[in-house]
């Protein structure tokens, strides 16, 4: 059997996320149930401890996520060296692993130390995406509020403006939605990573890298170009067909554990309806919708998670190549619950190759060649 991909493979066991029969869960409630009711906080919660949090205990979550959201100020000098023209994954994946040595217990590996990091990652994370995107603008970054939530906090820092309540209402369910995802690259990324027992900070550095490829949370971008190159609606069909006759990938469509479509993308599609009549925009909804019933047609694929987040982010006035950093603001939720349950039993992560090369080959020396 051709393990290409490790498609199909077991390569352990987890109680944090399933995908059975097309039906996602988060600890075994239906995503569906939690992008209805979840707050991010919430999820955040019930990945890391295993069941929902009772009100003292979500209060107190929440408390710490927004007391520990400012990052220190010689990060925000750091990132300021940033140059101006790079991809914010980049300057993510860079920021994470420096705010790991201005830690000083980062390689305290005790279970409260390793909560206290979490905590740390996750409540800054938020603010270093939003950091950059406003440096690299020629804008001071917007330290957050304590009295916001994630989402809003987010979107807050942002822009500087209090966000409205639909729009906090559609990130938190996107931040919901992205959250985890069972063991897709960057998880299982993560999960190798500190299976060396490496510290926190690396595994969360080694996801964001696994996650900016476009084959994984680079294709939401990768959406909204195809989108935004068509440019209207009575264009989409004409321009899927043609990209399809040239073998061009469809960014957006198809999954690998999925055959009967993304139990995600009709949240977002939705959202993205909403939204884009909000905003006067329906163009960028209908063009999706249409691009959508090309590509089932003409491929039998249908809408992933990116497809249609993409419509929904850029109706909230967020920049292109923000997508994918917002997809790790969210899935840093999940890539630390993957992290604390391996630590909790941890073995390290070392597969076999099936070596295909040369055998019994003589040594040449070098003036032989
Ligand atoms: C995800 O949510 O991580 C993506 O759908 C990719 C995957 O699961 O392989």
């Amino acid at each position: 059997m051709s393990t290409r991909g490790l498609e199909g493979v077991i390569a352990a066991e987890s109680s944090i996320s399933s995908i059975i029969d097309g039906v996602l869960t988060y600890r075994g409630i239906d995503i569906d149930d939690l992008a209805s009711h979840a707050s991010f906080e919430e999820v955040i919660y019930l990945l890391w401890y295993g069941k929902l949090p009772n009100q003292s205990e979500l209060d107190q979550l929440t408390k710490q996520l927004a007391e520990n959201a400012s990052i220190p100020q010689e990060l925000i000098d750091q990132i300021r060296l940033f140059p101006n023209n790079i991809h914010p994954m980049g300057a993510l994946r860079t920021a994470i692993s420096a705010l790991g040595l201005f830690d000083q217990e980062a390689e305290e590996m005790d279970d409260d130390s390793n909560i206290r990091k979490a905590i740390c990652i996750q409540a800054k994370i938020g603010t270093i995406v939003t950091a950059f995107a406003r440096i690299r603008a020629g804008k001071d970054p917007i330290a957050p509020r304590s009295d916001l939530g994630v989402a809003a906090n987010f979107l807050y820092m942002l822009t500087g403006e209090e966000p409205s309540a639909i729009s906090v209402e559609a990130f938190n369910k996107a931040l919901v939605l992205h959250a985890d995802h069972e063991f897709n690259a960057s998880t299982f990324t993560a999960r190798v990573t500190v299976a060396t027992l490496s510290d926190m900070y690396s595994g969360i550095t080694s996801a964001i890298g696994a996650l900016k490829g476009p084959l994984h949370g680079g294709a939401n971008e990768q959406v909204m170009a195809t989108l935004e190159a068509i440019g209207e609606v009575d264009k989409a069909e004409g321009y899927i067909l043609n990209a399809l006759a040239n073998k061009e990938k469809i960014m957006g469509f198809g999954h690998r554990v999925y055959k009967d479509g993304d139990p995600r993308a009709k949240h977002l599609k939705e959202m993205s309806k909403a939204l884009t009549e909000l905003t006067g925009q329906p163009k960028w909804y209908d063009m999706s919708v249409k691009i959508n019933e090309v590509v089932e047609r003409e491929k039998g694929l249908k809408p992933n998670v990116d497809f249609y987040s993409a419509s929904v982010y850029y109706s909230l006035g967020i920049e292109r190549d923000l997508f994918t950093p917002i997809f790790a603001v969210s899935r840093a939720s999940g890539w630390i619950g993957h992290i604390l349950e391996q630590y909790a039993n941890n073995r390290l992560i070392r597969p076999r190759a099936d070596y295909v090369g040369p055998q019994k080959q003589d040594y040449v020396p070098i003036h032989q060649r």
